[in-house]
Parts: structure tokens; sequence; C-alpha cells
């Protein structure tokens, strides 16, 4: 089977390139496991992964120019095997991306906003099951960044103009919690909630199948149209 693996060093390369490697296939073969085999007995590539399923998001690249998690994205026996870095960031090497400008601002999200400090009670108040069924699916976001490399919006208009789906699940998770006392409609707004489409390409790609993002985009836009935060209609 012929795996075209992305590859490129900046510190001697003028762009990056393809090369084709000759790999030897078993059925249900991942990306991630051809990678490995010719890392280990043909040339030495750099990428990143660290769980194999799905859940460190540490593989995301892209398959025949689609984001994907290699870990759990198979290669095909007899057809093309394009292995890139993930699209829309910048490339470090090989296949390694810097992630920093969409994890930056999703850690900066995920700061709890309090008034004042927790009380021991508040504490240990366990959480409601309705509000830990919001939460709980949310928390499945391994900030791969596959959904933000897919999105159309972004793409179109940058993560500037749209934080894109995995910054919303962070928006999201704060919104839902019950101990965090931030202004998240008002962060949602600010951050491009209503650039959204709602093509559901980011449930598509996502490979957290726990994660409905469009029923929490529906939750955060019903906040927003309560408070008269939606955008009037030309
Ligand atoms: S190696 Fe962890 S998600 Fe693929």
């Amino acid at each position: 089977m012929k795996v075209s693996v992305q590859k490129y060093d900046p510190s001697k390369d003028d762009a990056p390139y393809m090369r084709e490697f000759e790999v030897e296939y078993h059925d249900n073969m991942t990306v991630l496991e051809a990678l490995v085999q010719i890392n280990d007995n043909q040339e030495p590539l750099v990428f990143d992964y660290s769980c194999r399923g799905r859940t460190c998001g540490r593989c995301a690249m892209a398959l025949n120019g689609q984001a994907c998690l290699a870990c759990v994205t198979l290669v095909s026996e007899n057809g093309k095997n394009e292995v890139t870095p993930l699209p829309g960031f910048p490339i470090v090497r090989d296949l390694i991306v810097d992630k920093t400008k969409m994890t930056d601002r999703i850690a900066s999200i995920m700061v709890r906003q309090r008034a004042y400090p927790l009380e021991l009670e508040e504490v240990l108040a366990p959480v409601d099951a309705e509000t830990y069924k919001k939460i709980d699916p949310l928390e499945h976001c391994a900030r791969c960044g596959v959904c933000t490399a897919s999105c159309p919006v972004v793409a179109e208009i940058g993560m500037k103009n749209y934080i894109g789906p995995a910054g919303m699940i962070a928006i999201g998770l704060r919104y839902y919690d019950p101990y965090d006392q931030g202004d998240r409609i008002v962060e949602a707004v600010q951050n491009g909630m209503y650039n959204c489409t709602q093509c559901g390409t980011c449930d598509m790609v996502c490979k957290a199948l726990e994660i409905d993002h469009q029923s929490l985009y529906k939750d955060l836009r019903a906040a927003a149209q309560e408070r008269g935060l939606a955008p009037k209609e030309a």
C-alpha cells in the first residue's frame, strides 16, 4: 500500500513536500499505524500521539485533505492515502502544527470567573442531574482542533471573527458551569457565535461522539435571544 506523507523541516526546506512510502497493509490499519511503521522501519517522521483512542487529541492531522484523528481513521489498501498536517494552523515540522492560536483562547475562556471565592459548602454542593447532562458530553472535547480545521466559516473568515467549534465548546462548558459567574452569552456573541451557519460539519467530523454541537448552539442562541443580543434580521 502506498502512503504519501508531507514533510517539512523549516531549518533546511524552502517549502513542504510530499514523500511516498510503501507500507505493509493489514486489515483496519489506521493512519497512525501506517506512520509508526514508516517511522520505525523507513524514515523518521515528526508527528504526535499518545492515547491511540480519540481521547488526547494529539494525533490530529489530515488524510486526503480531510481533518481527522490519525488513531481512529483508516487508510485505504488500494486508494489514495495522502497524509498532511492539520489544515489552517502554522506548520512546525512534518505533521506537527502550532495550535496555540486556538488553545490559548480556549485556555483563557476556561478560567472560571467568580466575583468572590467559593465557600466550602458551594464546592461540595452536588451539580444537579440536568446540568450534569449538559456538562458531561462537553468534557469529552480533546481540543484536537479537527472541528475548527474543518469548519467552513473559520476557513472563510478566520478564528478572529469566529472562534470555531472547539472554542464554542469551551464557552458552553463555562455557560453550564454552576460555579462560574462570567457572562458567557456575551462572550459567545463577541466570539462570533452568529457567524456560525449551523451547517453541522463540526458534528460530522468530531470523534467525541458524546458532543452535540448543535444543541449547545441552540441553547446559547436562545439565551442570547432572550437578552436581546441576537442580531436584527436584515
Ligand atoms: S492518539 Fe490520542 S486522539 Fe489519537
